[in-house]
């Protein structure tokens, strides 16, 4: 009878030291949280899993992830979010944090994850021969997996590529009322104009950001897609756009879409300058992951001529390893010119550039 009581009280301690655990866990309110959990239960599962926390929103992603845990077994758990709140999630958390890779578009982004201390150097001999060192972080934080150009689409029926020249001559008043762009709360055009302050000084970035709203052909409103949209309805002749939009447009199983991407043109700018502004996609290990085997096998097959492959023909970014080839129609479109700066530029410069944009009047 007393032993009964004793097992019965070391029973009750321990559902109450489950609860008190419980109200301990990180945020387990997301979907995304539960599945992790989940997947560490499965025992299952023949090769283990690896949580992403991902700020991309591709569906090729989806897609190489599925490719990965076909040929290794090894489960892919995404957790999205924005970049920024999974930053913080994983500070918060600190070791106690499920996340074994963070995957980001912005090598600002992924300058921030750095200095904020949530991700660990890693090193293989396998990303150094497949991603250019100028593809990955000098410390090795991050390795980058695909870049993107920002870019002059054009309205080909309106607007000949021998007209067009660079980012500044967009400020021209030959091209008053023609421009679009979307809103600066995006990052791709706060990374834009970092660049800019990075390369001309503020003062400059300055002139062209409030040229560019002089220019304007409507206030700023939508995303990329919607910029090429404007451009078909005749809204206005010259977008500023990242190039993998009109490459998912041009490949589209919609006919209207595909349709529309035949009217544009893709110019890259500032060949005789300082070069087209590039962006990278990059993807580092969480400083406490407990995968750390099956996230290097991951950023391997990522940035494999595989992985490459594939994902440039999903995705339409350009591939960082030599040996995969962009898809059509950016393999069409040929070499380009791109800015030589370092990413934690973009980074350096982002609030300078936010305030910019608010002087100029640019939405
Ligand atoms: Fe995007």
């Amino acid at each position: 009878m007393k032993r009964l009581l004793i097992v019965t009280a070391i029973c009750v301690f321990c559902v109450v030291l489950g609860l008190i655990g419980s109200e301990l866990q990180p945020d387990s309110r997301s979907e995304g949280q539960t599945a992790a959990s989940r997947g560490k239960q499965n025992t299952e599962m023949k090769n283990g899993f690896v949580t992403v926390y991902t700020a991309r929103h591709y569906e090729a992603d989806p897609l190489l992830f599925e490719a990965f845990t076909k040929k290794t077994g090894i489960e892919v758990v995404e957790i999205k979010g924005t970049a920024e709140e999974l930053i913080a999630r994983m500070k918060r958390d600190g070791d106690r944090s499920d996340a074994d890779l963070f995957f980001a578009v912005d090598g600002g982004v992924l300058n921030v994850a750095k200095r904020e201390n949530v991700l660990q150097p890693l090193r293989s001999e396998t990303l150094d021969s497949q991603v250019p060192a100028k593809w990955r972080d000098p410390d090795h934080y991050w390795t980058g997996v695909a870049t993107r150009a920002r870019v002059i689409v054009y309205a080909k029926d309106r607007v000949k590529p021998e007209e067009l020249s660079t980012y500044e001559d967009l400020t021209d008043e030959k091209w008053r009322g023609r421009v679009l762009a979307r809103s600066y709360a995006s990052l791709y055009n706060q990374s834009l104009l970092a660049s800019f302050i990075a390369l001309n000084g503020a003062d400059e970035a300055e002139r062209w950001a409030r040229g560019i709203v002089a220019n304007f052909a409507r206030t700023p409103e939508g995303g990329d897609r919607d910029q090429a949209q404007a451009i078909a309805d005749g809204i206005g002749d010259v977008a500023i756009m990242n190039t993998y939009y009109v490459g998912q447009l041009a490949a589209s199983s919609d006919p209207d879409e595909a349709q529309l991407a035949e009217g544009l043109g893709v110019f890259f700018p500032n060949q005789e300058t300082t070069g087209t502004h590039l962006n990278i996609s990059g993807i580092g290990l969480a400083r406490y992951s407990e995968n750390r085997d099956n996230a290097l096998k991951l950023m391997e097959y990522l940035t494999s001529k595989e992985g490459q492959t594939l994902l440039a023909r999903e995705s339409f970014e350009f591939p960082v390893n030599l040996e995969a080839e962009a898809a059509d129609p950016l393999r069409s479109w040929g070499t380009f010119k791109a800015q030589r700066l370092d990413f934690a530029d973009l980074e350096q410069y982002r609030q300078e550039a936010i305030g910019i944009f608010d002087k100029a009047g640019w939405k």
